[in-house]
């Protein structure tokens, strides 16, 4: 089956993604900066699921030169072409709008939650074209569209993903590529470690993986714009 690429791949969405796509027969192209453990990740899909091919490599994806390289050798090993790029790498901190007054805090929340996608997309994209198909997923966040006080360059960048992800909808519409916006409210990943919200109020990201995957294999007649997830409990 064609290669999934995976962003972010070694814990949390991007290992349930990880692990969902592999249990559907997809090959991986899968990063991140923890060389052990996206290995062992690697070496553990490979051991459940011989028929697929599992390729990783250690990348920062808020450079730019690591990301072309990464989706360099990503694209030049796929055997059967690229089905799906999944944009999941992103960075999460609090702030309010008024306390960044240098924009530190706002250039690294856009270089993970925009510029990685904006980035992997681009490179991708001559091969989703030349194919005239592919799927890509950009992970985007509940903040995207009830924008959070508390959570003000995150919002802003997330905000600023799910425009980016319309806009690429509508221009690769008619190349067969189809874009789907992802938009969990808080899910049971690290990014909640020490937190002390009741684990029924927040969504298992596995659920969020099987969603992504649903999209994933509806014809390409059909493209799912935005998946809208949130804690049943209020
Ligand atoms: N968790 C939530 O509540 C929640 C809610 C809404 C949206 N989201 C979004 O969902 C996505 C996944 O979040 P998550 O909670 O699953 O995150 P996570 O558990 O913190 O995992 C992040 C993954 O990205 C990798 N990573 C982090 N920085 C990287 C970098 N500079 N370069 C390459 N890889 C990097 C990490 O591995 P290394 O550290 O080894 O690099 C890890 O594999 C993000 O886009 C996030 O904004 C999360």
């Amino acid at each position: 089956m064609k290669t999934c690429i995976i962003t972010g791949a070694s814990q949390g969405l991007g290992r349930c993604l990880a692990a969902r796509f592999a249990a559907g027969g997809a090959d991986l192209a899968l990063c991140a900066r923890n060389a052990n453990e996206l290995s062992q990740l690697a070496t553990d899909l490979q051991a459940q699921y011989p028929n697929i091919t599992v390729f990783w490599q250690r990348c920062d994806m808020s450079q730019p030169a690591d990301i072309a390289q990464f989706m360099q050798a990503a694209i030049a090993q796929a055997r059967h072409g690229i089905g799906a790029l999944i944009n999941n790498v992103g960075a999460f901190e609090l702030n309010r709008a008024a306390n960044d007054p240098g924009a530190e805090l706002l250039s690294r929340m856009l270089s993970l939650n925009l510029y990685a996608a904006y980035h992997s997309v681009a490179a991708v994209l001559p091969t989703l074209l030349a194919q005239q198909s592919g799927h890509i997923f950009n992970i985007e966040s509940i903040a995207a569209i009830d924008i959070l006080d508390d959570c003000a360059a995150y919002s802003i960048s997330k905000r600023a993903l799910h425009a980016y992800t319309q806009l690429l909808r509508r221009d690769l519409a008619s190349q067969h590529v189809r874009v789907t916006g992802v938009q969990p409210g808080a899910m049971l990943t690290r990014s909640w470690e020490g937190a002390t919200v009741p684990p029924d109020k927040i969504i298992p990201p596995e659920e969020v993986a099987e969603l992504v995957w649903q999209c994933y294999q509806l014809s390409d007649r059909t493209v799912v714009e935005n998946i809208v997830v949130r804690p049943a409990l209020p």
